[in-house]
């Protein structure tokens, strides 16, 4: 019997990490979150009365917490997702990033090795990470795990920290670790800072469509349910100590995904074809903004056999679908501290 503490289990990929595990497996699953601006138990209302779930209100960055809470539930393996997640937001407030994804890490990675106090026999500490982590590519190439890590802003720099920790645990410790480095995700429950769904809540509400730069940026998207397909087949197959990178070969330059989102929209909104594409406005670059992201999946999908379900646009449409269903649950998370941040981070631009 297993039981699976998931940190960050309210955010974005950690709700549907829950949800997966939970439908999947009978692992109890105890989710510690500390309830961020990012963190919302409405992500989880679908799962709340599981019988094998557990919610932990507390913070990574609390060593005491931390420690009684791995000791209260019997913790066999930690998947760690909780993080500061936003790039913009890591170049207003780069500390909060130390503090959370570095400083948190480490104290979450001294837990364990005391709790688990040297017999690691069953244990698994599992790291989500980025492929933020290896910098920026030109033209061509792809990520790979032996990529030499380049991290350029100062999230990618707290999450290449945090990583280059895990990895010295294994090596002077032993804990048994795990890790990936996922591309960009998008799906249901993602909050609307991220570009998919500013941009969707944006194109409903008829607001400008902020695209940083000239929008010849490339991202590389992943459907989060598969992002989990992938965690579960690592956590189950990979081996102990090694890195494996996730992504669904699928690059988009930042303005084709934004017509794309337009053209959808409009036909969803019964708009006439192109009218959200008006809304497109070329607004100041992010500061160092890196140029590519592509991953390099075959070790994932060569030993492991993991390959992603469904095509972008399926997702794409999906995601759309979700978004509009869920008007409550969008206007929840755009009141209040949200337009704050909106005000401070645009109106600038
Ligand atoms: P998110 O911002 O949606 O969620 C982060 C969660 O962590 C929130 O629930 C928040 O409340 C919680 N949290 C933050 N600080 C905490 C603390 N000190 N103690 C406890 N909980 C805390 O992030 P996400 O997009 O779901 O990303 C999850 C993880 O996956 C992160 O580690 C991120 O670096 C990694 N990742 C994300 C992507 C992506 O495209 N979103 C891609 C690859 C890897
Ligand atoms: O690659 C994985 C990473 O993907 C994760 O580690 C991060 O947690 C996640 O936030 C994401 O980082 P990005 O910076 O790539 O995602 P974001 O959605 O913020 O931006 C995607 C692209 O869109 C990027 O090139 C910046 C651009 N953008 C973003 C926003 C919010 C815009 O043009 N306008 C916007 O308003």
């Amino acid at each position: 019997m297993k039981n699976i503490l998931i940190t960050g289990g309210a955010g974005f990929i950690g709700s549907h990490l829950v949800r997966w595990f939970l439908k999947n497996h009978d692992y109890t699953i105890i989710n510690l979150d500390k309830l961020t601006y990012a963190g919302n138990l409405a992500n989880l209302t679908d799962v709340q009365n599981h019988k094998n779930y557990r919610f932990e209100k507390a913070d990574i960055c609390d060593f005491s917490a931390i420690k009684s809470i791995l000791q209260k539930h019997q913790i066999t393996d930690v998947i760690h997702l909780a993080a500061e997640s936003h790039v913009d937001r890591s170049i207003s407030n780069p500390l909060q990033f130390v503090n959370t994804n570095v400083i948190g890490t480490v104290n979450l990675l001294n837990a364990c090795k005391e709790f688990w106090a040297g017999n690691f026999e069953g244990k698994c500490f599992y790291h989500v990470s980025t492929d933020e982590v290896y910098g920026s590519l030109g033209d061509e190439g792809l990520f790979m795990e032996t990529t030499a890590y380049d991290p350029r802003s100062p999230y990618s720099a707290s999450k290449a920290s945090s990583d280059h920790f895990v990895n010295a645990y294994h090596h002077t410790y032993g804990l048994p670790i795990k890790m990936s480095n996922c591309s960009n995700n998008y799906g249901s429950f993602q909050f609307p800072e991220k570009l998919i769904p500013l941009m969707i809540n944006n194109i409903k509400h008829n607001k400008p469509l902020p695209v940083y730069g000239k929008g010849l940026n490339i991202r590389d998207w992943l459907w989060v349910v598969d992002h989990c397909s992938a965690i579960d087949t690592i956590f189950h197959k990979g081996k102990m100590g090694n890195t494996y990178n996730v992504g669904g070969l699928n690059e988009w330059k930042n303005i084709d995904l934004v017509n794309l989102l337009c053209d959808i929209m409009d036909r969803k909104l019964g708009r006439e074809n192109g009218e959200s594409r008006k809304l497109i406005t070329y607004v100041k670059d992010r500061a160092g903004h890196d140029m590519r992201y592509a991953i390099d999946a075959t070790k994932l999908s060569a030993e492991l056999g993991w390959n992603p379900s469904i095509t972008f646009e399926e997702g794409l449409e999906q995601t759309v679908d979700w978004y509009l269903a869920n008007e409550v649950w969008l206007e929840n998370v755009t009141s209040g501290d949200y337009m704050n941040y909106y005000e401070n981070q645009y109106q600038k631009r």
